[in-house]
């Protein structure tokens, strides 16, 4: 790092608190100030990261000269507005995942807004700096797994706080909101185009109106011919679950993570592998941090200091978004969509 930045972490919420945990101790960093719509989870979160300043509004940081990077980790619906400002004050901007709310035109005006501007940008796909995922990511393209022929990735919440996964869900449905993370997972382990996506979409709960989802599974054809099945539900009936499998026609990855495990929960994330080669099993331990937000951050800075392109790219979260919202269109019309080459 060449010098100290200027932070301001917009958004106090669950992975607000993520972000600035990881950040707020390290040399280089200084937390200038830290903004939620509401004044005492700023002013908690002021005395607990030693930042210098809290408020309610932005607004006021974005002409300071000891002010770098902004940290949107807001509601969807703001990260456009908060990318508009960030752009014309010539700040630079961690933005967390999904880059707009659900809409097609939010998500086209941002990346091209993004992709012009001289700050630099990241979308906050953790996943890209979890190094199990970048592990499992280098054995599937040494071919561990052979050809990939089949992508199974399930993230279900059983809801604790309604009124979290609620507001989260007047912007993106939880396949979108999350989906955008595994669809980008999927093409970043491939290197393979997403060519289609259907879906099927419920409603489970009773925290979305009639009409719209909380839970739906989308799956995608790659350009192989394997199939991707991605599910995703937030509603108090559900149950919690997780798995993420990695099937080719010479074995298979499965990712577990600490909190899935019964046994061996000290030794972190495991990769499970299985060769149908040599019919045998592989345990390997991999001692990861499941959302690595100093490494995300590092990520940024390289760009700033021209040494990176970030990742991902925009142009690869762009596309994730932009396939997640097509998964949508389909589960609304459930029915199979094509997928542009613009976007696969
Ligand atoms: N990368 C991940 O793993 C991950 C995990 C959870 C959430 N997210 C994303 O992070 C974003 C926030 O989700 P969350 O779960 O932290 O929500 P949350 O409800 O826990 O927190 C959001 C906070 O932001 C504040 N806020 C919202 N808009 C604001 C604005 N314009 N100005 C000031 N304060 C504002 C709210 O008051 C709230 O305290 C969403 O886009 C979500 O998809 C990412």
């Amino acid at each position: 790092m060449e010098r100290t930045y200027g932070v301001v972490l917009v958004g106090c919420g669950h992975i607000g608190q993520s972000h600035i945990e990881e950040i707020y101790f390290r040399d280089g960093i200084r937390i200038v100030a830290v903004v939620d719509f509401n004044p005492n989870t700023a002013q908690l979160f002021a005395r607990k990261y030693g930042a210098a300043e809290y408020n309610t509004d932005y607004h006021p940081y974005l002409d300071r000269n000891d002010v770098d990077i902004f940290i949107a980790a807001t509601y969807a619906n703001s990260h456009l507005q908060i990318l508009r400002d960030c752009i014309q004050a010539g700040k630079h901007l961690l933005c967390e995942k999904p880059m707009t709310e659900a809409n097609e035109a939010d998500a086209e005006e941002f990346y091209r807004l993004a992709k012009a501007a001289k700050s630099k940008v990241l979308i906050a796909h953790i996943l890209r700096h979890n190094s199990t995922y970048q592990r499992v990511r280098e054995m599937i393209r040494e071919g561990a797994i052979g050809d990939v022929r089949l992508i199974r990735m399930i993230q279900n919440h059983h809801i604790m706080n309604p009124a979290r996964y609620g507001r989260l869900m007047e912007d993106c449905p939880p396949f979108v909101d999350c989906g955008v993370h595994y669809i980008d997972v999927a093409r970043w382990f491939t290197g393979m185009k997403v060519v289609s996506v259907g879906g099927i979409g419920s409603r489970v709960g009773n925290l979305v109106p009639q009409g719209h989802f909380d839970h739906g599974i989308l799956n995608m054809k790659l350009e192989n011919g394997a199939s991707v099945i991605y599910e995703a539900g937030w509603a108090e009936s559900i149950a919690a679950q997780n798995l993420k499998e990695f099937i080719g026609d010479k074995g298979r990855i499965r990712i577990v993570l600490q909190a899935d495990r019964n046994e061996d929960r000290e030794e972190g994330a495991l990769i499970a592998w299985y060769s149908s080669d040599t019919g045998e099993y592989h345990t390997i331990n991999s001692p990861s941090i499941y959302k690595n937000m100093w490494q995300q951050l590092l990520c940024l800075i390289d760009m700033i200091e021209g040494k990176s392109e970030g990742s991902p790219t925009l142009d690869d979260a762009y596309r994730a978004f932009r396939i997640a919202l097509l998964g949508w269109h389909a589960c609304e019309q459930n029915n199979v969509l094509p997928v542009p080459e613009e976007f696969a």
